[in-house]
């Protein structure tokens, strides 16, 4: 049924590993005008193509060259993207006028059923309000875009709960563009050459606009010296704090702190806390992705 919706035009939001994302049909431009719409997204930030297996790729691409060759060998179906030349079939409103396309396959079981079943590739940006935290459950997608997309495949919430990590293998050598669960460390097991691109070559127009704020201030701690008043106020960590918050939640580790993160700034929103105290972890391997994500947030 939800298939369905795609193909006659529609946009349906469904399950990845990462976070739901919100799909149309990468070969409508009609279909893909809604997606911004419904998300009030600016139409500067281009839209990643997801797909179901390797066959469908080279209708989104130009050239697969050695590099993004070598990531999609060793780790696709994953929570990576891999921005190359697209071909001319995919329409501009994609890709924000560029001519690059952001790829990736979807570890999520029933994201890959889905598209398959969809018969093209889906683009699909996180089905949340351009802004707000991420959705990582079908609830998130529905308190956002209720009355506005045709469709939400409910599934299962994703295992990483961060979106994917995007790597611009158009350039001499691999520059990650967003971190995500796939390291930095993981890369140069494959491409030794990786570096992170400068943020001032603005090649990651989406990296410029606000975002997965909650209404409530983000302000990001080490320890519970820094905590000047917990009225109000929520935290969410790994070590539990001795102040006495609104709610506390705390993590088993990195991963649970990543996989729980956006879930809980939308529950202190509903919940109408003022402040979130988000304790800081090491910014090393995954560590890295989730502090991107709090900065973010703090903003
Ligand atoms: O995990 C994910 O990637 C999720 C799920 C649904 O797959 N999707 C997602 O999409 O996070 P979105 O639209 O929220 O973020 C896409 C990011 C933006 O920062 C955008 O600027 C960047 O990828 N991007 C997409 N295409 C690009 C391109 N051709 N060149 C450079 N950056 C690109
Ligand atoms: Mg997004």
């Amino acid at each position: 049924e939800a298939a369905e919706f795609i193909k006659n035009g529609g946009i349906v939001a469904f399950p990845t590993e990462t976070v739901f994302g919100l799909g149309a049909n990468v070969f409508d431009e009609t279909a893909i005008a809604k997606i911004f719409i419904a998300k009030n997204r600016p139409n500067d930030n281009p839209l990643i193509a997801h797909v179901s297996d390797e066959s469908q790729i080279s209708s989104l691409v130009s050239t697969v060259n050695k590099s993004a060759e070598d990531f999609i060998n060793a780790f696709f179906p994953a929570p990576l993207t891999l921005v190359l030349q697209k071909s001319s079939k995919v329409p501009l409103v994609a890709t924000a006028n560029l001519q690059t396309i952001g790829v990736r396959m979807p570890r999520h079981d029933l994201a890959r059923e889905f598209i398959e079943r969809c018969g093209v590739p889906l683009v699909a940006p996180s089905a949340n309000l351009s802004g707000k935290p991420s959705p990582t459950t079908w609830q998130a997608v529905y308190q956002d875009l209720n009355g506005k997309i045709n469709a939400i495949l409910q599934g299962s919430q994703g295992e990483i709960g961060i979106e994917s990590t995007v790597v611009d293998c158009t350039t001499d050598v691999p520059q990650i563009l967003r971190l995500g669960a796939i390291t930095l460390e993981d890369l140069r097991r494959i491409a030794p050459e990786t570096i992170f691109a400068n943020i001032e070559s603005n090649k990651s127009p989406g990296l410029r606009h606000k975002h997965y704020a909650p209404n409530a201030k983000v302000i990001l701690v080490k320890d519970s010296s820094q905590i000047v008043s917990s009225r109000n106020a929520a935290f969410i960590g790994i070590e539990p704090f001795d102040n006495q918050f609104e709610i506390a939640r705390i993590c088993h580790d990195i991963e649970d702190y990543a996989r729980n993160v956006f879930e809980f700034f939308r529950e202190c929103d509903a919940r109408n806390i003022s402040k979130i105290y988000c304790q800081t972890v090491d910014e090393k391997g995954f560590g890295a992705a989730l502090m991107d994500r709090l900065k973010r947030a703090a903003q």
